[in-house]
């Protein structure tokens, strides 16, 4: 396991995106990277029992309740502890502090289902339908200080039908999602990129 990069993945519910990580580590479709710890901020999830089921140490860091900043320093806490180097938040429903943001730079990975700049926040694929756009899909992005903002690593499409509903759209960008993440972790292992203001520019 020397050399590999250490991941922290961070959730707060299913953890779909996670076991899609985790799938392709394990097959070494992404060769370079472990995971090291998976962290919820919310108690009972999906994401951690796998996490679990699949022999990974885990934590549980309520946020609910409490302030921010006191949750965010358990959180890098431990993330640090564990020596992580790339932390992927993975339906994390949690805005990360700058400070948060500043312990890890340029090495903090969101995924949005939706193709950012377009429709950013906690209600994208309802705002996609509600705009009537054909095309949508999912960002993964570097995460900065703004919302759904830094500057974008892949993205991939989906045509959006007459008859979508929300759930409909989410099951079909989800599926990309799942390719979308282990492409960017694998773009940021390899680092030979530049990094532009709103993107990644090849190296
Ligand atoms: C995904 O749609 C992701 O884009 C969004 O939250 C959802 C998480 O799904 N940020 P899962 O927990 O990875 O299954």
């Amino acid at each position: 396991m020397a050399n590999k990069t250490r991941i922290g993945i961070l959730l707060s519910g299913r953890g779909s995106n996670f076991v899609a990580i985790a799938n392709n580590i394990d097959a070494e479709v992404i060769p370079n990277a472990e995971i090291s710890v998976v962290i919820s901020n919310k108690p009972n999830t999906q994401g951690i029992q796998t996490a679990q089921e699949r022999g990974l140490q885990t934590a549980v860091v309520i946020s609910r309740g409490r302030p921010r900043s006191d949750q965010e320093r358990e959180v890098v806490a431990i993330l640090k502890a564990f020596g992580v180097k790339l932390v992927c938040l993975a339906g994390y429903m949690r805005l990360l502090s700058p400070w948060f943001v500043q312990q890890f730079p340029n090495r903090i990975l969101n995924i949005h289902p939706a193709l950012l700049p377009a429709f950013p926040g906690n209600h994208a694929h309802r705002d996609t339908l509600a705009h009537g756009v054909k095309i949508s899909g999912c960002t993964v992005h570097l995460v900065d200080e703004e919302c759904d903002h830094g500057p974008i690593i892949v993205q991939r499409s989906v045509p959006v039908h007459d008859s979508d509903t929300e759930q409909i759209l989410s099951e079909r960008i989800l599926q990309e999602e799942h390719l979308a993440y282990t492409e960017a972790i694998n773009i940021v292992l390899d680092g030979t990129f530049k990094l532009a203001p709103r993107h990644l520019a090849k190296g």
